[in-house]
């Protein structure tokens, strides 16, 4: 695979230089675990070229553009919320500790400069709307209007109940080279893989080396599956139905913002970070609700294509054809949507729940079966 640019490696500390070591005497700023995802993603280099949490003109430049100041696609503004006191204190000394809810240090950000935006605008202009409804923009919203940035510098890695599984970009590079392979398509996920997914992993691999299938394990909502069941899925799909030479399973340990078109943005230039030369974007890419259309991401990556430096593989959504005997979309398939069966996440959410089938048009056996140990037992989140 072709080297690329990435950023710095985590500057994780020496054993006997503790975090807290390093970070004496200077103010706390508090965390929430999808801000110390964010530190963990800066600091290994898979928000590249960023290094630390945006300045003000890069902010106003992302929120605005959808790039950085430098003219670099980058959907949403990598910034750290902070309270009004800890912004005062961290911005007169210029530094401060980043320190998670359960009070460990887990970083440090030097140049440290406060700043101000405003939230419902900002928020509408991310997320496509400003309703507190939305999930991602709830969570915005309760950020307040104070933001930090600065360089940052990770001392710890955040506690993440799938860190096993998390691979760096400089691993995942290591990795796929390893392998000989020269391309690399990542598909990013949230949900329990079905037979839509498979298909458009499948289809990609028929023209590319190899497979980073990367589900995300930050923080989502709660009505999203746990990530552990998520993860047992795929081992059992991937033990069952793929050429194991051709794919590589890593957790992406980034935080989910349901920022549909913006979001697939981030996740493309992230996954370049990767070393990953193409990537999936297919129906409604980390949207919720019905706030986007189901190819509002893809019209946003396309108008981004020229800059973002790496291959968009834009998907139609994609179903089983009882009539065709196979998986299809409308670029393949004569017949009507009464031929079609395409679960929701929701229903299948619920099934999966309610103790029902799954069928296997939509789901494979073995992960319907790896879906209902997983939720059976709870510890393996
Ligand atoms: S996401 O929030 O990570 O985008 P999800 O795990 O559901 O959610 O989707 C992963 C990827 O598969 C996204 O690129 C999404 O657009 C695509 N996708 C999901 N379901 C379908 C489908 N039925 N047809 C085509 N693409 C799909």
């Amino acid at each position: 695979m072709e080297p690329r640019e990435t950023g710095p490696v985590a500057s994780l500390p020496v054993a006997d230089d503790p975090p807290e070591a390093l970070v004496a005497g200077l103010p706390a700023v508090r965390l929430g675990a999808a801000a110390l995802s964010d530190v963990e993603l800066l600091a290994v280099g898979a928000y590249f070229p960023l290094r630390g949490f945006v300045s003000a003109v890069d902010h106003a430049a992302v929120v605005e553009t959808a790039c950085l100041a430098d003219g670099s696609p980058f959907g949403l503004p990598i910034a750290l919320a902070a309270s009004p006191a800890e912004a005062s204190a961290a911005s007169r000394r210029g530094a401060c500790a980043l320190v998670g809810q359960d009070g460990r240090v887990y970083g440090r950000l030097d140049e440290v400069e406060a700043y101000t935006i405003a939230p419902a605008p900002t928020a509408a202009a991310l997320y496509g709307t400003a309703d507190p409804a939305h999930p991602g923009v709830a969570r915005f919203l309760s950020q307040g209007p104070v933001r930090l940035s600065g360089r940052v510098t990770l001392l710890r890695r955040p506690p993440l109940p799938q860190r096993r599984h998390v691979l760096d970009p400089a691993e995942v590079r290591r990795l796929a080279g390893e392998r000989g392979w020269r391309t690399v398509v990542a598909f990013q996920t949230r949900n329990p893989v079905h037979r839509a997914h498979e298909y458009i992993q499948k289809v990609a691999l028929e023209l590319v080396d190899g497979l980073l299938l990367h589900p995300l394990v930050g923080e989502t909502r709660e009505e999203d599956l746990p990530d552990g069941a998520r993860m047992r899925a795929y081992r059992a799909l991937l033990d069952h139905y793929y050429p194991p030479d051709r794919v590589l399973l890593a957790a992406y340990p980034a935080a989910m913002r349901y920022a549909g078109p913006r979001e697939a943005l981030l996740h493309a230039r992230a996954r370049r970070n990767y070393g990953c030369t193409h990537f999936i974007v297919g129906r409604d890419h980390a949207g919720v609700g019905g706030y986007y259309a189901p190819d509002a991401a893809q019209r946003l990556v396309a108008a981004h294509a020229d800059r973002l430096g790496i291959t968009v593989l834009a998907f139609s959504p994609a179903f089983y054809c009882r009539r065709c005997g196979q998986m299809a979309t409308e670029r393949t398939c004569p017949h009507p949507t009464g031929d079609h069966l395409a679960l929701s996440g929701t229903e299948v959410r619920r099934r999966l729940r309610a103790g029902e089938a799954l069928p296997p048009e939509f789901t494979r056996p073995e992960v319907a079966a790896a879906l209902a140990d997983a939720l059976a037992a709870p510890a393996s989140r």
